[in-house]
């Protein structure tokens, strides 16, 4: 056998750097001979899906010698009722990150421009490498969006700007006001992508980029995800709202039937019974609150997060500060040589987490 590696990979991809899932309790445990670790890695939901979705996705369950309806119909009607605007203005997609690809398939080609504030989602890079284009990084500041900035990074090669509100890992975000003056910046040819994967956590008073902007930017598309308020994250549901110009392109995209049957069923209960889901969201976001003012208290500095979960600047002690609060069974996000993110639990996990970083810090 020769030792050449089959194929002629694409140099974007050999090139490619592999998306790194945060780490689960079971691998923790095996790697550090612990038992009984918690995932705090992924910004999922602690809680189990309500029973209406637990029973939809079972009875679903049954049919999938058939395909799913590639176009989600029953779905999107739902979602689009649920944010009153037309059918034609939603489409469904395999997570957010499915549908964030698809907006690439549809606006990039090698040697197009993608600006984004920077740091912010990991797959925006490897998004933008896999088209063979080129990210142009935006820095934050204080972990937030400088946005003037991002406006004036926009040139005649750009084609999608990506803001991600609230920002992961950093999770400030920005207020429809803030992004209408930025978009006043921006051509209408230049799409721009409004992440709202963590909206749910956020203060409304930030407003609602479906109804505040999209109505006068037709190149805004806004993308949101079943996987974290609404704790579907291992169904792969997500949804985009915009101009129906842009839903007709990249529906395109769409891999046949990448949002499976059973995954539609669980959406669509989710939908239905999203009123159920408050009371949940309710007790992360104060406990997001409890979290930070007990960082606070001890002395941490934070920038002000509006997702479920929490941002810990570490620098040079970031891996040091991981590895620790692993061995205590603590498994965080860390960010090397930046900082750790750390997901909001169940009030029983986050004690964990704040008694662990105590005891590591001490
Ligand atoms: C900013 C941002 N966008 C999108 C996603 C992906 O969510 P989904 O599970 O819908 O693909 C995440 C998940 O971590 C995220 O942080």
């Amino acid at each position: 056998m020769s030792a050449e590696s089959p194929g002629d990979v694409r140099p974007a991809v050999s090139q490619l750097p592999a998306y790194r899932p945060g780490k689960g309790a079971a691998q923790a445990e095996a790697e550090h001979g612990i038992i009984d670790a918690i995932k705090l890695a992924s910004n999922e939901n602690p809680y189990a899906p309500i029973p209406p979705v637990v029973d939809a996705i079972t009875a679903a369950a049954v049919g999938v010698n058939r395909y799913s309806d590639h176009r989600a119909g029953e779905l999107r009607s739902a979602i689009a009722e649920w944010h009153g605007v037309g059918d034609d203005h939603v489409t469904v997609g395999c997570g957010s990150v499915g549908l964030i690809q698809q907006l690439f398939l549809t606006y990039v080609d090698p040697g197009d421009e993608v600006v984004t504030p920077w740091r912010s989602f990991e797959v925006y890079p490897i998004d933008t490498m896999l088209m063979g284009a080129q990210l142009v990084p935006v820095p934050l500041a204080d972990g937030a969006f400088d946005l003037d900035a991002v406006a004036d990074a926009v040139t005649e090669r750009t084609k999608l700007v990506l803001i991600a509100t609230p920002n992961n890992p950093t999770g400030p975000a920005v207020s429809t006001a803030a992004l209408r003056a930025t978009l006043e910046q921006i051509p209408r040819r230049v799409i721009v992508l409004v992440d709202e994967a963590y909206r749910e956590f956020v203060d409304p008073s930030f407003g609602d980029p479906v109804h505040d902007l999209l109505p006068d930017f037709p190149n805004v598309v806004v993308s949101r995800s079943m996987s974290k308020a609404y704790g579907l994250a291992g169904l792969r549901v997500g949804y985009l709202v915009a101009d129906p110009a842009v839903v007709t392109e990249v529906d395109k995209t769409l891999l046949p039937f990448a949002v499976n049957l059973v995954a539609q069923a669980g959406a669509l209960a989710a939908v239905r019974h999203r009123a159920e889901y408050q009371p949940k969201i309710d007790v992360i976001i104060s406990e997001r609150e409890r979290v930070v003012s007990e960082l606070e208290a001890a002395g941490w500095q934070l920038f002000p997060t509006q997702a479920n979960f929490v941002y810990l600047e570490l620098g040079d002690r970031t891996d040091g500060i991981y590895v620790e609060l692993e061995r205590r069974g603590v498994v965080t996000r860390p960010f090397a040589g930046e900082g750790i993110r750390v997901t909001i639990g169940t009030p029983a996990e986050n004690d964990r987490f704040l008694a662990a970083l105590a005891d590591v810090i001490s």
